[in-house]
This record gives C-alpha cells, sequence and structure tokens, in this order.
C-alpha cells in the first residue's frame, strides 16, 4: 500500500509549474483516431495513468503511440488499417474512454466500445452521447457490456443537448467532422477543453466552429490528416494549488496560469479575501489571516467547476463563518466530507447541498481519497492541520496529479510519499515521477 504522508501545519510559499490538462489531452487523442494521413506530434501531454490508460486504447485499435514522460511529448500515427474493437479492459478502467466512440465510428463505419460503467461520484449515464450520434445516422446497438455502433450513412444533423455535457459534446463533435453536410450542436459544453479540441481537430483538417461558446458549427470533410498541438494548461490543477495556497495563509505564485480559465475560483477566492494579482508570469495568491465564509454552486463552465469543489470545501471549513457548498453536476460528489470528518471537519448534508461549519482547526488523521478531487482536498487539509495527516488510495491522485508531492515539497511542505509493506515496514518513494504505479 503506498500513502502520502504529510506533517502540517504547512504555509506554503514560492511558485509551481502546471502540467497539461488531463481533460484535454484525452478527448485529443481520441480525436487521433480520426487522421488517416500524416502523424500527430502533441507536446505538454502530462505524463498521468489516465493518459497512459487512453495510449493503450489507441495501441489496441492499432494506432502507433509513441510517449516521451520527460519531455512529456507523443507521437501518434493512426494511418494504419484500425481495429474496431476497443476492449473492456480498458474501457472500464476509465469512463473518460467513451471518447473514443464517436471518431471510431466516423473513421471505420463501425465501432464495437466496451460500456463504461458507473463511479464513484455518479451514474453517469452516456445516454447523451448515444442521441446526439444517433442524430448523424448512427446506428446504436446496446448489449450487455458493450455498444455496437455502424454509420452507413454518417450526416451533419441539427442536435439540441438536453444538458451542456462534456463528454457528449466531445464525442459528437469528432464523429460530425466526417460526416456529410452540415452539423450544428446547440446548448453544447464551453469548457476550455472543448475550445483546445475543436482547435486541434481544425488543424487537423476539420471545419469546427463556435467552440466556447453554446452552439458548435461543423462543415464536414472527407478526411483529417496529422498535425502539431501543444495541450492547453490545467486549469483545475492550478485551481488546486491556488486553494492550497489561500488556507495555508501562503505565498504561491501558479506559473502562466490563464486567468480566464479560472475566472469563476478567483472570483471566490477574492470574495473570501485571498489577494489574487494576474502577472506576466502567472498568477500570484496570497492567502489572508482570515477567510470569509461564502456560499458556492458548481456548474457547467463557466460556472464554478465541480472538478474544484472538493478542494474549494476545505477553504470554506476553514473560513470564519457557515458557508455552503451547492453540488448540480454530479449526484454524488460529497464522500470526501465524511473523510475530512476524521480529521476535524463539522457539516451537514442536505439534498445536494453540504453546510459546512467554519472555522475548523484541521487535525492530523488517516484518510482514504474516494476519487480524484477527493485525493486533492484531504492533501490539502493535510497540508493545513496539525500533526500528521496519512492519505491513501493514491492510485485516484494519479489519474490526475503529476509529481503533486515534489510540487508541495517544493512550496515548502513537509511531504513524503511511502510504500508500506505486510509487515508495516516504509519505504520512501523517490522515483522522479512520484506516480510508482504509471506503467
Ligand atoms: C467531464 C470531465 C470531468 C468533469 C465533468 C464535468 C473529462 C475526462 N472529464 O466528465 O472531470 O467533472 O466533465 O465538468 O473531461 N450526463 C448525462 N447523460 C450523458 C452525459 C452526462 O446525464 O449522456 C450527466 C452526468 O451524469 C453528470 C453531468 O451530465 O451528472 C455532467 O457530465 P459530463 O459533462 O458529461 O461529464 P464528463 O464528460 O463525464
Amino acid at each position: 500500500m503506498e500513502q502520502i504522508v504529510i506533517n502540517g501545519a504547512n504555509r506554503l510559499k514560492g511558485s509551481v509549474e502546471i502540467e497539461g490538462a488531463k481533460n484535454a489531452a484525452l478527448p485529443i487523442l481520441a480525436a487521433t483516431i480520426l487522421t488517416s494521413e500524416g502523424k500527430v506530434n502533441l507536446d505538454n501531454i502530462p505524463p498521468l495513468s489516465d493518459v497512459i490508460i487512453m495510449g493503450k486504447v489507441l495501441e489496441a485499435l492499432n494506432i502507433k503511440v509513441e510517449f516521451d514522460k520527460f519531455s512529456k511529448t507523443m507521437s501518434i500515427d493512426a494511418t494504419a488499417d484500425l481495429n474496431s474493437v476497443a476492449p473492456q479492459e480498458l474501457v472500464e478502467k476509465m469512463r473518460a474512454s467513451i471518447v473514443v466512440l464517436g471518431p471510431l465510428v466516423a473513421r471505420l463505419g463501425y465501432a464495437r466500445v466496451a460500456m463504461p460503467g458507473g463511479c464513484a461520484i455518479g451514474s453517469r449515464p452516456i445516454d447523451l452521447h448515444l442521441k446526439g450520434l444517433k442524430q448523424l445516422g448512427i446506428e446504436i446497438n446496446q448489449q450487455a457490456g458493450f455498444i455496437e455502433a455502424t454509420a452507413k450513412d454518417l450526416h451533419g444533423a441539427e442536435i439540441y443537448l438536453d444538458f451542456p455535457s462534456v463528454g457528449a459534446t466531445q464525442n459528437i463533435m469528432m464523429a460530425a467532422t466526417l460526416a456529410e453536410g452540415n452539423t450544428v450542436i446547440e446548448n453544447v459544453a464551453r469548457e476550455p477543453e472543448i475550445v483546445d479540441l475543436a482547435n486541434i481537430l481544425n488543424k487537423m483538417g476539420a471545419q469546427v466552429s463556435g467552440a466556447g461558446t453554446d452552439t458548435i458549427k461543423i462543415k464536414g470533410v472527407k478526411a483529417l490528416h496529422g498535425c502539431e498541438h501543444s495541450v492547453v494548461q490545467d486549469r483545475i490543477e492550478a485551481g488546486t494549488y491556488m486553494v492550497a495556497a489561500a488556507v495555508s495563509k501562503g505565498d504561491v505564485l501558479i506559473e502562466d496560469a490563464m486567468y480566464e480559465h479560472n475566472r469563476p475560483l478567483i472570483s471566490k477566492l477574492i470574495e473570501m479575501g485571498v489577494k489574487i494579482e494576474v502577472t506576466d508570469a502567472g498568477i500570484h495568491v496570497v492567502g489572508p489571516e482570515v477567510l470569509q465564509p461564502t456560499d458556492v454552486q458548481t456548474m457547467p463552465h463557466p460556472g464554478f467547476p465541480t472538478d474544484m469543489q472538493a478542494q474549494m470545501t476545505v477553504a470554506q471549513l476553514m473560513s470564519n463563518g457557515t458557508s455552503a457548498m451547492n453540488e448540480t453536476v454530479f449526484e454524488n460528489r460529497f464522500m470526501h466530507l465524511e473523510e475530512l470528518k476524521k480529521m476535524n471537519a463539522k457539516f451537514r448534508i442536505e439534498g445536494n447541498s453540504a453546510i459546512l461549519e467554519g472555522p475548523t482547526k484541521f487535525s492530523g488523521a488517516q484518510v482514504s481519497a474516494t476519487d480524484l478531487r477527493a485525493a486533492a482536498a484531504l492533501v490539502i487539509a493535510g497540508v493545513i492541520a496539525d500533526g500528521e495527516t496519512r492519505v491513501s488510495r493514491l492510485e485516484y491522485m494519479d489519474r490526475g496529479y503529476y509529481q503533486l508531492v515534489s510540487k508541495f515539497k517544493k512550496l515548502g511542505v513537509d511531504i513524503k510519499r511511502v510504500s508500506i509493506d505486510e509487515s508495516g515496514r516504509e519505504t520512501l518513494i523517490t522515483d522522479i515521477t512520484d506516480n510508482s504505479k504509471l506503467a
């Protein structure tokens, strides 16, 4: 078993570098399925376990993937004859691999993708993905455990999404690039990662416009080709370090962080009394002596991101009074609060809201991550807690945070990652990647 061990109470100081966004890299890797000519050369690819799984999905489809984890570059050649089956053992490891369905059926006319199961934070249906693909003329046959998609007549369509789902927007957008005629998708997701996907699709020769607004228009083309692209910065990783600086009375420069992408978080932090300065070098965050309480509601972009919800609850629990967190995107995303309770957090859950009582004097405890962002929230609480905190289930953290231990250490935190054997003996993990489970 591996654990992160933190000795609180730390005050973060220094600067931190941010990786390319996992949530941009994953659909971009799926988009390479569409390229029947030339290589795709990618830069700023974060070496995370989710990215490695997506690379394996591509390899299973007969795509050549060369990943240099040190330079964070990836070269992808999808010009061979592709396999049409995305295997279950990979898809079930990562729900996001469902975004291969649209590009695969668009390129080959047929695809068979294992059905992603539910996940910890909610049931996560894919009805919107399938509804949109059907409107493009794709026949969908759902069998036990997998989805079969057949496109005899892939054509443009006018599609309205009932909810601006990120994954559905990506799947439909990718399939529509090779459809005959024009597609208009309304009420689409507007996340920066959608814009990044549209940008690379256009470099591949697609004709996509409107990404970043609520309507995307696509003019179908016959084929897509290779290109070069650098993945957009991870606003959630940047936001995680902003919150850590804010709650620890820290003074941290988040290098090259993009203000536009983090506006919903920044406006809330300012409301809480955090000093935020946008400079040419990035976003400079100075945490106050006392944080003010504030109510937050998660929403699709440009609302407050659900992926910052768990980390933000730590800031709310630290603040001087009562705050509410209303989670409107996923139905079951408060599991980290039960773990924070072991560290002294006081709260109650009312439907999809958590009422958080501050100020909390966090105390160190043994806690377990319940999902990716919960892992980050527990580490942040450990950074400011009195005494020793041990966080386990690090496989969640490795899905989305590269070199988290080294980055916090560089900011002055007393933190290490250890492996514990059955007899309880601890070995320090000093691997440069921190992520010892990375393939
Ligand atoms: C993506 C992100 C995830 C983030 C989420 C919301 C990736 C790899 N993951 O996930 O980190 O938390 O956006 O910002 O980019 N829904 C349906 N039917 C569908 C699709 C979605 O009901 O067909 C519901 C989901 O159950 C959920 C909500 O819509 O309640 C949002 O899901 P969606 O935007 O699709 O999130 P993901 O693309 O899965």
